[in-house]
């Protein structure tokens, strides 16, 4: 598939059906991932894979408690929202990543760590790395047939998904992407910027 009709048929798909995603499909998303840019080509981001109906179930309680939590209004069991909608999917994929220092950043975290929290937390060429493999994550999902949605959402539940998972630090959990067939016709794609409006030339 060319690269413009892949990111322009791309779109976010919230429902899915029960059909399972075959690992194999899987691996050639990943793969695509690999080829992604990353600062000092780190690679550093990894896909958890949850195919488990009760992960994905307890995960989506995880995340249903504490927004139940947070907004003193009970998530009901079966409501399928913003946050939680992963586990309808047959597949969740939890991107997960390390912080990315360059030995540049390594000098800075002594001569300059003012400036080194900016680099670390503000520029963060490691989410930026994990970012870029995500989106190809999509793409290659796109153009095998998948859909997929990527989430930050339920990270409102950081800690409690990343303890549930078993990740530990300095790797954390970035993103989620709900991954499978597309239910039925998704709603139109969202417009987008005419690029000249996005663009200025010095
Ligand atoms: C970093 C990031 C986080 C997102 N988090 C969520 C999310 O938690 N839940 C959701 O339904 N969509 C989420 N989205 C999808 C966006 O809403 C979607 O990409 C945007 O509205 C454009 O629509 P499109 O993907 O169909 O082109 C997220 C997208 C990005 C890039």
């Amino acid at each position: 598939m060319d690269v413009f009709h892949a990111m322009k048929g791309r779109q976010s798909i919230r429902k899915f059906s029960r059909e399972p995603v075959p690992r194999e499909k899987i691996l050639r998303m990943v793969e695509a991932a690999t080829w992604a840019p990353s600062a000092g080509n780190a690679q550093n981001a990894r896909f958890l894979v949850v195919e488990e109906a009760a992960l994905l179930a307890r995960m989506k309680g995880i995340v249903d408690d504490l927004l139940s939590r947070i907004t003193g209004k009970t998530v009901p069991p079966d409501k399928i929202n913003y946050h939680n909608l992963f586990a309808e999917a047959p597949v969740a994929v939890c991107v997960v990543g390390k912080p990315y220092e360059s030995a540049t950043d390594r000098h800075l975290r002594e001569k300059d760590p003012e400036r080194h929290r900016v680099r670390r937390y503000q520029v963060n060429a490691g989410l930026q790395s994990a970012a870029s493999s995500i989106t190809q994550f999509l793409l290659a999902a796109h153009s095998l047939g998948y859909g997929t949605c990527w989430m930050t959402g339920p990270l409102v539940a950081k800690p409690e998904l990343e303890s549930a998972l078993s990740i530990r630090p300095p790797e954390e959990l970035l993103a989620i992407i709900a991954l499978g067939i597309p239910d039925s016709s998704p709603p139109p794609k969202p417009s987008r910027k005419p690029p000249e409006e996005i663009t200025e030339f010095r």
